[in-house]
């Protein structure tokens, strides 16, 4: 299945309507994401980086526009089936990590694979191995607060590996983190698709764009260069 076809926008639109006034923030958007691709999404601030995110990952919908998973069209589907796919499919780090406060880092990696058919057992025995992945086997037992923003955002990561998803999206993951610690946190990316998932990233930062191996850039709601013809090869 590598360098096959995951995602597919077609001719994507997004307005949204505040106080009356339409605000068209996605106009014609068409564009493919392979299998195990790692593709950045740069623009400038308001370009509409963080809505196509969203869409891609099933968050909002389109205006207008088709969106294909794996061939299938689900545009039409209610949103209990997209928030089944979602789950089932993405997984999602964000610039503010997200962790809940209260909860333990074992506890936050677990919880998106309550939803599922798997048993408590076996994913507080996934989520010790995926803490052990991203460096914080130690770490297991403390919160969000007793843990530096790299290690809650390698936390982040490693909650977003637990239903094993086929992409991961990542909306400024490294934009609350200083320079050494944003380049193990890409290299960590890198190396999960490496191992065949593929990553969709908005970044700001030229550093951290050049970790992924397709550049897509956005201006004013377009697609000025879509990085290459789709799936990496190889
Ligand atoms: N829920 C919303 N309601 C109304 N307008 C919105 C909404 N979400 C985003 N917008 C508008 O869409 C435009 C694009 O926003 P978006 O968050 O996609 O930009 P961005 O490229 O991610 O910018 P940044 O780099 O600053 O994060 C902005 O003008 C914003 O005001
Ligand atoms: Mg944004």
């Amino acid at each position: 299945m590598a360098g096959s076809l995951l995602i597919e926008l077609d001719r994507v639109e997004k307005t949204y309507v505040q106080a009356g006034v339409d605000t068209r923030v996605l106009r014609g958007v068409s564009l493919a994401v392979g299998r195990g691709e790692f593709v950045a999404l740069q623009g400038p601030s308001g370009s509409g980086k963080s809505t196509l995110l969203h869409i891609l990952g099933l968050l909002e919908r389109p205006t207008a526009g088709r969106y294909l998973l794996s061939g299938e069209d689900v545009s039409g589907f209610a949103d209990d089936r997209l928030s089944e796919l979602r789950n089932r499919h993405f997984g999602f780090v964000f610039q503010s990590f997200y962790l809940i406060p209260y909860a333990s880092a074992l506890e936050n990696v677990l919880l998106p694979g309550l939803y599922g058919p798997e048993s408590r057992r076996s994913l507080e025995h996934r989520a010790q191995e995926l803490l052990a992945r991203v460096g914080l086997a130690d770490r297991a037992s403390f919160k969000p607060s007793q843990l530096s923003g790299g290690q809650q955002q390698r936390v982040a990561i490693a909650r977003a590996l637990i239903n094993q998803p086929a992409v991961i999206f990542a909306d400024e993951p490294t934009g609350q983190l200083d320079s050494a610690t944003s380049a193990e946190i890409m290299q960590l990316l890198a190396d999960i698709c490496t191992q065949g998932a593929s990553i969709v990233m908005v970044t700001h930062d030229e550093e951290t764009a050049a970790f992924a191996q397709r550049r897509i850039r956005i201006l004013d709601g377009r697609i000025l260069d879509n990085g290459g013809p789709g799936p990496a090869e190889g």
